[in-house]
């Protein structure tokens, strides 16, 4: 039924630049899932199904394997496959998902994040399935990039702008958090896609605890320093 998804999406890349890097991304995805064997892929965030259907054609030519859609709303009828399963639900309600869905138990090899695009949410969403990702199994996140909602740009809103930006720095944040748990990329062009490969075991976790972050000013470095410096050269000679 979706066997002309990947025919469709590669003479999409041919149009114009929004719809090119739209297509791009979902193409990444169809290719992640039809190498894999019997993949369980775990999609948040429904609407109209146009990833639904993706995922669905590659499941169809690859090996087989089961998709479990996620919703805030009623989107049961976006798709028809006995590959599939559709669950109305809040996405961070990891516990309701897992037992309306109990073969994401199993381990999950691809998740979809694109639902509510808002940094909290995808926290809760990205640390909740986290664990039940197969070792090798890959992530990726819809709206990470900022340049078609910045200023002069197709698509200007500063709300999107701004949105995407703190939720692609959280995505940084966590893999210098869990560098040694994770791979890392991004692609930019059209609202983006950003994609972590776990590379520890099936139920490993992330870590929540915060390496120092990123140096921004090197004269406030530069003046920290030498007045650390001078109290060095003080401090000797006040205990003597
Ligand atoms: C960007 S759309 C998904 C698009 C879809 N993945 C695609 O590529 O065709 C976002 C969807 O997330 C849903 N949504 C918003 N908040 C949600 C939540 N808290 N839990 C689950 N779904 C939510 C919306 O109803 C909407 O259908």
């Amino acid at each position: 039924m979706y066997s002309d998804m990947r025919e469709r999406l590669e003479q999409a890349t041919t149009g114009g630049e929004a719809a090119n890097h739209g297509a791009a991304h979902l193409l990444a995805m169809y290719y992640e899932i039809v190498q894999r064997d019997q993949p369980v892929v775990l999609e948040l965030g429904t609407q109209t199904g146009s990833s639904t259907r993706t995922f669905l054609g590659a499941i169809q030519e690859g090996d087989g394997g089961q998709l479990v859609s996620i919703d805030i709303e009623d989107c049961s009828n976006v798709a028809e496959s006995p590959h599939w399963t559709f669950i109305q639900s809040d996405s961070a309600d990891i516990k309701g998902i897992v037992s309306a869905a109990p073969i994401l138990k199993l381990g999950i090899d691809v998740l979809y994040i694109d639902s509510l695009h808002h940094v909290d949410h995808v926290k809760k969403e990205l640390f909740g399935f986290f664990p039940f990702l197969k070792r090798g199994g890959v992530i990726f996140f819809d709206d990470v990039d900022s340049l078609p909602y910045m200023r002069g740009r197709e698509k200007d809103n500063i709300h999107t702008e701004i949105g995407n930006r703190t939720i692609l720095n959280f995505l940084h944040e966590v893999f210098e958090d869990n560098v040694e748990k994770l791979y890392f990329s991004i692609s930019r062009g059209a609202s983006g896609l950003a994609r972590l490969e776990k590379r520890s075991k099936l139920g490993d976790e992330l870590s929540d605890e915060q390496m120092p972050r990123a140096r921004t000013s090197k004269r406030y470095w530069k003046t920290r320093r030498s007045i650390l410096k001078r109290l060095g050269r003080l401090l000797p000679s006040i205990n003597s």
